[in-house]
């Protein structure tokens, strides 16, 4: 029964039926929530499996089996982690041309989340950890995209700039937790400095 549940989840899943039905056939405001919901179809998923297996289960061990099946399983669920190619005349490097340390400090501070140069660690391939980790690059990228720069219109791009030098200063950018998990995005105070002082310089 176990095998038989886990094996119709699966097929859904790779299929994204079981979304696209939840889509079609759940209310204007249900898709007003999935929207706001990074983890939409993990969430559904565990809510499904919580309500079917869980439930049904008393015996802890057969919970703590099923656990490490739920835990096998969704290893099936990989992140995306292609991205477009890189036109180098977009990039922000070439577009900006800022002097070496500050694209440096930028790279290994900002580049994970905003651009698609993202750097994948092992736990970048272990759900569900990838999944929460994706909404980072995912909304990262939306919010500011440096290899995308070219893009933006010259008034978007110094205001960026200008942004980022907040952002920093205000210590929000990097978040704290990137930091902890990454040595090189710790910047010293006279990279931070030398940082924030190009960046307010080039968004003028
Ligand atoms: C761990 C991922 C991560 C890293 C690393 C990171 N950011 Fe962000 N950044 C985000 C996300 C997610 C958002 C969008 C949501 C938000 O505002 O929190 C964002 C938003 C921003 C914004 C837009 C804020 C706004 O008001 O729209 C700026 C500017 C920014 N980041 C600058 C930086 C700079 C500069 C660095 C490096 C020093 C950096 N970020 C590093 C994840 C990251």
């Amino acid at each position: 029964m176990i095998t038989i549940t886990f094996l119709v989840l699966f097929l859904c899943f790779k299929s994204s039926t079981f979304l696209s039905f939840i889509n079609k056939y759940g209310s204007a405001a249900c898709n007003k929530l999935l929207d706001f919901l990074p983890l939409q179809k993990e969430l559904i998923f565990l809510v499904v499996y919580h309500k079917f297996l869980v439930r049904k289960i008393m015996n802890k061990k057969k919970i703590l089996l099923s656990l490490v099946v739920l835990l096998v399983v969704i290893q099936f669920f990989q992140i995306d982690k292609t991205t477009p190619a890189i036109i180098e005349t977009e990039t922000f490097e070439h577009i900006a041309t800022p002097p070496p340390a500050v694209a440096t400090a930028l790279h290994n501070a900002c580049y994970d989340c905003h651009s698609y140069e993202t750097k994948h660690p092992w736990y970048n391939y272990v759900a569900p950890v990838s999944w929460w980790i994706k909404g980072h690059f995912t909304n990262g990228r939306k919010a500011m995209n440096f290899s995308t720069w070219g893009q933006e219109s010259l008034e978007d791009q110094k205001h960026l700039l200008h942004e980022c030098a907040e952002e920093i200063e205000e210590g929000h950018m990097p978040p704290k937790g990137y930091v902890r998990m990454h040595a090189n995005a710790d910047l010293d105070e006279a990279t931070q400095a030398a940082l924030i002082a190009w960046l307010n310089q080039a968004s003028k």
